[in-house]
C-alpha cells in the first residue's frame, strides 16, 4: 500500500517526493517554521525527508511590485528548504506577471497563485477566493503568467464561493487548458471559512476529471487520514496545514509510520519549542519571536501545565526561562512528565 499512497508527483519540470506538502499559512509558515518542519521530518541517518514541498506564506503582488521590503523578505528561503514554492496573491494581471518574475528571480522551484483566501481584505480587492467568482479574469491571468514564467506553476483554490456556487471543476479545467502544472483544492467554500469538515468528494471528483495533478487540502492530522484520502484515489497528494502546527512531527509519523505523541510528551514538545526559538532568532528580532513561539506552544502544547505562563510571558527572556525550567524538570528522571 505504501507505494500507491506515497508516490512522486511531477509538476512541470519538478518532481516532488513524497506527495506530502506543508500547506501555506499566512503568519505561520515563515522560513524558521518551514526549516523547523523540514528538519524535524528528515531522517537523520538516510537524509530522507517526509516533506515533499514547502511553500511560502501568501505574498501580496501589490506590495511586491511596490518593492515592499517586508514582502521581498518573505520570498527568501534557505537551501535546506528546497524544493520551495512561492505563493502570491492579488488581482491585477500585469502586477501578477511582474511578481511571478520576482519569484523566479528569488529562486523559487515553483510558483503558486492563491485563489482561495477568504479574508475580506483580500477578496474585496479581487484577490484570493474572489478570483473563483471571476473565471474569465482568472483565465486571462493564468494565461499571461504561463507565458511569463517557465518554472512549475500551480494554483490553489477552494471548492467554490458558497454552497450554491461550487465551481472547483470549472476552475480546474481552466487551469489545465492554460497549461498550469498542478492544482490544490481546499475542500471548503469561501463562506464556510474553516468551519465544518472539508469536502474531499469534490477534490476526488475534480481529480477524476482532469489530467494534471490534483492535491487536496483540509483536516489531515494523521497517517490514517492520508490513507483514507489517497487509497484507490485519483488525488495525487495532500497539503497539511494546521495539523503540522499541532504536531510538527506529523509528516514523519505519516511517511515513516512513527508515533511520537508530541502533544502529550512534555520533553519532546519543549525541545521542539527550544529548536524553534533558535531558528527564529537566526532570522528575527527577539521581540518578533515572542508571538511566533506562543503560536506554536498554545497549539502544540495545549493542556501542558506550563503553556499558560509561557503564553503570558512578554519577552523572549521570560519565555526561555520558563522553557528551561520545563526542560530541567522533564530531564529530571524522578519526575514523570506525562500530561
Ligand atoms: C492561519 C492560516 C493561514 C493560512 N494562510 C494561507 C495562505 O497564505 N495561503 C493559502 O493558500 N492557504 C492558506 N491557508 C489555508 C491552508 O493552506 C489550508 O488550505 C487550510 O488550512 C486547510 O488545511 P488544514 O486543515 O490542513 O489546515 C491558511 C490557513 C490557516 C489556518
Amino acid at each position: 500500500m505504501q507505494s500507491s499512497i506515497f508516490k512522486p508527483v511531477t509538476l512541470g519540470s519538478l518532481t516532488i517526493f513524497p506527495n506530502l506538502v506543508l500547506s501555506p499559512m499566512s503568519g505561520v509558515t515563515c522560513s524558521p517554521f518551514r526549516r523547523l518542519i523540514k528538519e524535524l521530518n528528515t531522517d537523520s541517518l538516510s537524509g530522507e525527508s517526509a516533506v515533499g514541498l514547502l511553500v511560502s506564506e501568501f505574498i501580496s503582488i501589490e506590495a511586491l511590485t511596490r518593492n515592499s521590503r517586508k514582502s521581498i523578505e518573505m520570498m527568501k528561503f534557505g537551501s535546506e528548504e528546497a524544493p520551495f514554492g512561492i505563493q502570491i496573491f492579488g488581482y491585477d494581471i500585469d502586477r501578477m506577471c511582474e511578481a511571478a518574475l520576482m519569484a523566479v528571480d528569488a529562486g523559487a522551484d515553483l510558483l503558486d497563485i492563491n485563489c482561495g483566501c477568504p479574508a475580506p481584505k483580500v477578496v474585496r480587492r479581487g484577490g484570493g477566493c474572489e478570483l473563483m467568482r471571476q473565471p474569465s479574469h482568472l483565465q486571462k491571468m493564468i494565461h499571461q503568467v504561463r507565458k511569463t514564467v517557465s518554472i512549475p506553476f500551480t494554483i490553489k483554490f477552494r471548492s467554490g464561493w458558497d454552497e450554491n456556487s461550487k465551481n472547483a471543476l470549472e476552475i480546474a479545467r481552466i487551469a489545465e487548458a492554460e497549461g498550469v502544472d498542478g492544482i490544490t483544492i481546499h475542500g471548503r467554500t469561501r463562506s464556510a471559512l474553516y468551519k465544518g469538515e472539508a469536502d474531499w468528494d469534490i477534490v476526488e471528483h475534480v481529480a477524476s476529471e482532469v489530467a494534471i495533478p490534483v492535491f487536496g487540502s483540509g483536516d489531515i492530522t494523521s497517517r490514517s487520514g492520508v490513507i483514507k484520502r489517497l487509497y484507490n484515489s485519483k488525488i495525487s497528494g495532500v497539503f497539511i496545514g494546521r495539523g503540522a502546527i499541532c504536531n510538527p512531527l506529523l509528516f514523519r509519523e505519516i511517511l515513516f509510520e512513527e508515533t511520537h505523541n508530541v502533544q502529550r510528551n512534555m520533553i519532546r514538545s519543549a525541545r521542539i519549542v527550544k529548536r524553534y526559538s533558535e531558528l527564529l532568532l537566526e532570522d528575527l528580532d527577539p521581540k518578533y519571536c515572542v508571538g511566533k513561539l506562543k503560536q506554536l506552544v498554545c497549539q502544540m502544547c495545549k493542556g501542558q501545565f506550563w503553556t499558560k505562563s509561557f503564553c503570558r510571558a512578554l519577552s523572549i527572556e521570560e519565555q526561555m526561562k520558563i522553557l528551561q525550567e520545563v526542560l530541567d524538570l522533564a530531564e529530571d528522571k524522578s519526575y514523570t512528565y506525562s500530561v
